[in-house]
């Protein structure tokens, strides 16, 4: 890759001398300036994800490896050509990338589905820089479950080079260990509650991978919840951490404590690299039972390094919403079916005669989750309900969120970034996002400027939730 894209950290296996280096792909060509063009091929392959000793399982990818990752300068404009050779029809939706909506990649919505056998290209030169992602937007509980995702990044708010920039993906698998097929991805009780969890946590596709980094360095992060369900507190364990970008959105550097990453979430760190020999690790604090989820060994003469003091990243010209004036709306979380959500309840503590009523309801109807009392109709998407609001372009909105469920739901909305102005549960910093985790019965303020046309989704990224329910589309016209 040309214009100083250099490819930094090396992933090793714990403990394997022999493991080859297992950095994701980096991808893209350059062929005319100012265009990258990309071909991905959505095909079954197969990975190692139960370790080197274990079985292969069945991957759907759009490379020959796990997650690619695209890196683009800003200002580039995009070329993907997409061959669908999977048994089922899919699309590319681009997260929170501000382009146009035909681009957007939801099939029925902005796009026809791409059929097993045809190809779709897509083509667009996203406005802003940081740390994004893409995947299918159809059957997203057994496509993304598979693992068809890549990682998009747009590179250009770098005020001061780091010693290192790795992404890691963050995504658990319904694995069988003896097999390395896969379990159910979703179960009805999981996708009434908080979802159905997978049984291998992986980062960039290993188990609490070793990486090794330039010690003394200060390391930049990306950190992508891929995950369909798991929500994570990230934390770092053995040395300095500062949140330098939400989303892929700057913010004023402060230091990690923890912080609450859910499904499709992004998290750009800086960590300063442990001395040769010594080690630094990065944490998941969400359960009574720490986990580690991957570890930083440091390695190489160390960096000639001041205090740990990140520099701010350039942020992107993100248009800023006008609160004077501004349009009000309200998004309400809710279960479709109290009756439903209460013998799951039942059901999960052991109680057999709720847990068969569940069943004749679950088999009538598979709707779970509503948003301003609408269900998406549960199906393979093709019946497009009426939006749930209409928005005049150009104008700001200020849209309460409000949580009306004893569960988390990372809501998305598609083709904005707003403004996470307030909770009236937590003391979360004003910064730009565009997916934003509601906590049980919480409600979350978020501005935006809605200042392209077209149907946008917003929905639960918690995907059993998003695929029986919670989702709906804004029409801004
Ligand atoms: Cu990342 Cu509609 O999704
Ligand atoms: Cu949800």
């Amino acid at each position: 890759l040309g214009g100083g894209l250099a490819v930094a950290g090396v992933v090793a296996l714990r403990g394997r001398s022999d493991a080859k280096p297992a950095t994701l792909p980096l991808r893209t060509r350059a062929e005319t300036p100012g265009e990258r063009t990309l071909s991905l091929v959505a095909a079954e392959r197969r990975a190692k994800l139960l370790g080197p000793d274990g079985p292969d399982s069945a991957v759907w990818t759009y490379g020959e490896r796990l997650f690619d990752v695209v890196r683009i300068a800003q200002g580039e404009t995009l070329a993907v050509e997409l061959e669908n050779r999977l048994p089922e029809h899919t699309a590319i939706h681009w997260h929170g990338l501000r382009i146009p909506n035909d681009q957007d990649g939801v099939p029925y919505i902005t796009q026809p589905p791409v059929r097993p056998g045809e190809r779709h290209s897509y083509r667009f030169t996203p406005p802003d820089t940081g740390t994004f992602w893409f995947h299918p937007h159809c059957d997203t509980i057994a496509q993304l479950g598979r693992g068809l995702a890549g990682v998009l990044i747009v590179e250009g708010d770098e005020s001061v080079p780091y010693d290192a920039d790795l992404t890691l993906v963050l995504k658990d698998w319904r694995l069988d260990a003896a097999t390395g097929g896969y379990l159910p991805f979703m179960t009805q009780r999981g996708a009434l509650r908080a979802g159905t969890f997978g049984t291998v946590r992986t980062v960039n596709g290993e188990t609490a991978p070793l990486i090794v980094v330039p010690a003394g360095g200060d390391v930049r992060l990306r950190l992508l919840n891929l995950d369909s369900t798991r929500v994570g507190d990230i934390g770092v364990d053995g040395g300095e951490a500062a949140v330098i970008a939400i989303d892929g959105n700057p913010i004023a550097p402060f230091p990690l404590k923890d912080w609450r990453l859910g499904p499709a979430m992004r998290l750009d760190l800086v960590v300063r690299a442990p001395a040769a020999g010594g080690e630094v690790r990065l944490m998941d604090y969400f359960a009574a039972e720490p986990v580690v989820l991957a570890t930083l060994a440091g390695e190489g003469e160390p960096a000639k390094r001041k205090a740990f003091d990140p520099a701010p990243l350039t942020r992107s010209a993100i248009p800023e919403p006008r609160m004077k004036g501004a349009e009000r709306l309200t998004f309400a979380f809710a279960t479709a079916s109290k009756q439903k959500a209460a013998l799951a309840v039942s059901a999960d503590d052991g109680d057999p005669l709720a847990a068969a009523m569940l069943d004749s309801l679950c088999a009538a109807s598979t709707v779970n989750w509503s948003i301003n009392r609408e269900a998406w109709p549960v199906g393979d998407h093709s019946q497009v309900p009426k939006p749930l609001a209409l928005l005049r372009e150009g104008r700001t909105y200020v849209a309460e969120l409000s949580n009306e469920t004893p569960h988390v739901h990372p809501i998305h909305l598609h083709g904005f970034t707003f403004k996470v102005l307030g909770s009236t549960k937590r003391d979360l910093p004003v910064h730009f996002a565009d997916t934003v985790l509601l906590t049980p019965n919480e409600r979350i303020t978020i501005a935006f400027v809605a200042d392209r046309p077209g149907d946008w989704m917003i929905h639960c990224h918690l995907i059993e939730h998003q695929e029986t329910g919670m989702m709906g589309y804004l029409k801004v016209a």
